[in-house]
């Protein structure tokens, strides 16, 4: 990996107070792997919270809505989350797609919003098991991508893609390291053709899907990973941080 991996906890919606001990935990002994760069995705109600603890460890937030401000009851905008500590934004999520009929156009302007907020942004994509199935899982990941991409990003290294191969998703199965390779050349054949290869190089691509202590350093090691998005495993400090450990 050219760049410093990023292992990013997305805790979904889990997580009370009682979580801060595991995000103090996390913070300081990320304190030691300094090579890696380490970061937390709570639920809203603990943004701030999680922020105030974190010393070493970045903090973001799971979503956001495309607008600045306004009568959109329940929702919360990119200037609010960076105004509660979050640096950074998860967009594009599957379940976000699948729980809330997300479209790309609508990724594509949260994603416009959270930058112009000052936000670092992880793009996620990733196929369905019957897209796979049908042997057409690289066309529509890079048609989500070219869709839901923004114009122009800079700097490159506030885009962050994570590729989530959705059938992988909290199943335990992960896709196989060659797939992984393959899904993330054609993602970094796309970043070179949209915004040029120096632009490109900056922009990481994380895997995600049953990333475990267990089989993170072979996924970590596969070409043009670089890093992990993690769910289930990244609600313990132990599981957590032993991704951490894979990747440093
Ligand atoms: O955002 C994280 C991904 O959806 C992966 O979740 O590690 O529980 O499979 P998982």
């Amino acid at each position: 990996m050219a760049i410093r991996p990023y292992i990013v906890g997305n805790w979904k919606m889990n997580g009370t107070r009682a979580m801060l001990s595991e995000a103090r935990a996390i913070d300081r002994a990320a304190q030691r792997y300094m090579k890696v760069e380490v970061a937390v995705a709570p639920p809203y109600t603990l943004i701030h919270a999680v922020h105030r603890e974190a010393e070493q460890i970045g903090v973001g937030a799971q979503d956001c809505h495309p607008g600045n401000e306004g009568a959109h009851t329940g929702d919360i905008c990119a200037s609010m989350i960076a105004d509660a500590g979050a640096k950074f934004v998860i967009l594009g999520h599957s379940e976000r797609r699948q729980d809330h009929g997300e479209s790309n156009k609508l990724i594509n302007a949260k994603i416009e919003s959270a930058l112009e907020a000052g936000l670092r942004v992880i793009l996620c994509c990733g196929e369905t098991l019957e897209t796979r199935d049908a042997g057409d899982a690289e066309n529509f990941v890079l048609r989500q991508l070219k869709a839901a991409l923004p114009a122009f990003t800079d700097p490159a290294e506030r885009l962050t893609i994570a590729y989530e191969p959705i059938w992988a998703i909290g199943t335990g199965r992960t896709a196989t390291v060659e797939d992984i390779a393959a899904m993330h050349g054609a993602i970094r054949q796309l970043l070179d053709e949209t915004y040029g290869e120096e632009v490109s190089s900056a922009v990481r691509i994380l895997y995600g899907g049953s990333v475990k202590p267990e089989n993170a350093r072979e996924i970590l090691s596969a070409p043009e990973v670089g890093g992990a998005l993690v769910g289930g495993a990244s609600l313990s400090a132990e599981s957590f941080l032993g991704i951490v450990v894979a990747a440093s």
